[in-house]
């Protein structure tokens, strides 16, 4: 008989800059979880920066080393995982976001992005001259997916990490 899983893993999803990774570490502690971060792993599997990727093998290889991990991940349990912004770009990815766990969709507007993001420049599809304008396209071409795909969606705008991560905590508890 196959092994019945624990805790399912909570994926968390949204923008560059949607706080996946600061809400994730603080609802991996009030959950008593593992906190994990997709682009950290790919930067060790690459053994190279995501600008790096980038510009060395492009997008495309970013991609499939992003897909190869979120494999990894949904063999595994228990764990809150900050997902790499653009993980719902790949339809391949939806499928496997849903087996890995629960998806939570941390939705933020484009101003409170790029507030967040302006002073980064480890984004490499956010250096651009006008990156507001990117957010803004990008946010509108990618909506449709991580609403889809997500089960619960949080407003994250004018909240902490904290605030988003205890209400996370209570919508999960219900
Ligand atoms: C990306 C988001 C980044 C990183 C890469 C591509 C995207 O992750 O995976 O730069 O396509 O939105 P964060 O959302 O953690 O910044």
């Amino acid at each position: 008989m196959a092994e019945k899983k624990n805790i399912r893993n909570i994926m968390l999803i949204g923008f560059m800059g949607a706080g996946k990774t600061f809400t994730g570490r603080e609802l991996a502690r009030i959950m008593g979880m593992r906190f994990i971060d997709m682009d950290e792993i790919i930067v060790k599997k690459a053994g190279m920066s995501i600008n790096e990727i980038f510009s060395r093998y492009g997008e495309e290889r970013f991609r499939d080393i992003e897909t190869e991990v979120l494999k990894e991940i949904s063999d595994k349990d228990g764990m809150v995982v900050g997902c790499g912004g653009g993980v719902i770009v790949k339809d391949r990815n939806l499928p496997l976001l849903k087996k890995a766990g629960i998806v939570i969709f941390l939705k933020a507007s484009p101003e409170v992005i790029y507030e967040r993001v302006k002073d980064d420049n480890s984004r490499p599809l956010l250096n651009v001259d006008d990156p507001i304008r990117r957010i803004k396209e990008l946010l509108a071409r990618r909506m449709d997916r991580y609403l889809n795909v997500a089960e619960i969606t949080i407003d994250t705008d004018g909240k902490t990490p904290l605030e988003v991560a205890e209400e996370i905590k209570q919508v999960l508890e219900k």
